[in-house]
């Protein structure tokens, strides 16, 4: 066993012992709920629970490959409410912004598009944006760059951007079920295994193969999980710590148990 208890402030004590050097973080659309960004699996606010007004035959249709080919709409009615620029880091981002200033951020994989962890000062080069962004765009026919003025304008007209070469539909490079994970997932996901810390937040772990990242660590490394609920095989491991709750209390909480409080109550304030 690494930590002499599986509590937060077991975790506290080993991250302030300096033995911490690499953190793993790993996080879903939980982190970004109190900046007012809708998740996507809570049962009564997240977002494929109040898809009904798009008439989609099933909610996760709205980032599936194939249906985007027949109906791009209900995306790019969804792509109106979610793109970036309306919306504040948490401090759950500015926590893992902290753990890259403290010199022990190993790399942060993100399952979320909103590019919320980049506004809040996580370099590009620790960020693994397993599931894309609204960075870039492209035609899904001829792979065309999309300038991203044009693409602003369709999506504050609600209207269907295409490509100005074939007419190809164009599409935020975003992975839609049906289509792979970018390539710096799969350059970075042996990373896990240099870890000596693992911190899970906001997410259901449900989509793979981001699902499996937890399972690439060292039976030594502790995991901590931040969530609302118990996910995947979280809490299995002789060294799993649960934190469960809101995840900004929980970084408080451990920012706090480290004596970093101040630091990031400041950080998240400018
Ligand atoms: P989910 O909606 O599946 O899961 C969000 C998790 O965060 C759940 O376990 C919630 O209980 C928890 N949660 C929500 N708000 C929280 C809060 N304030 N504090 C703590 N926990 C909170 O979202 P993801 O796991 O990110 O893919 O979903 C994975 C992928 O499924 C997404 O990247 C998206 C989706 O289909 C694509 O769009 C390709």
């Amino acid at each position: 066993q690494t930590l002499h208890s599986r509590t937060l402030e077991a975790v506290a004590e080993h991250i302030k012992s300096g033995r911490v050097k690499n953190v793993v973080v790993m996080t879903g659309a939980g982190i970004s709920t109190s900046a007012g960004i809708p998740d996507f699996r809570s049962p009564e606010t997240g977002l494929y629970a109040n898809l009904a007004r798009l008439n989609l035959p099933y909610a996760e249709a709205v980032f599936d490959i194939s249906f985007f080919k027949e109906n791009p709409e209900p995306f790019y009615t969804l792509a109106h409410e979610l793109y970036p620029g309306k919306y504040r880091p948490t401090i759950a981002h500015s926590f893992i912004r902290l753990l890259n200033d403290k010199g022990i951020l190993l790399k942060l994989f993100t399952q979320n598009i909103d590019c919320l962890e980049r506004e809040a000062g996580v370099p590009d080069d620790k960020i693994v944006e397993a599931h894309g962004s609204f960075a870039r765009q492209s035609c899904i026919e001829c792979r065309q760059a999309y300038p991203e003025d044009d693409i602003k304008q369709h999506i504050a007209a609600k209207s269907i951007p295409r490509c100005h070469d074939c007419n190809g539909l164009v599409k935020p490079e975003i992975v839609f079920f049906g289509e792979q994970l970018p390539a710096a997932f799969f350059a970075s996901r042996d990373l896990p295994r240099d870890a000596d810390l693992c911190i899970v937040m906001g997410t259901s772990l449900t989509v793979q193969p981001f699902a499996s990242l937890p399972e690439m660590t060292r039976k030594t490394t502790p995991r901590v999980l931040i969530n609302k609920e118990r996910v995947g095989s979280l809490g299995s491991g002789t060294d799993d710590v649960l934190i469960l709750g809101d995840c900004d209390d929980g970084v408080r909480k451990l920012a706090t148990a480290c004596g970093w409080h101040d630091e990031l109550e400041s950080l998240w304030a400018k």
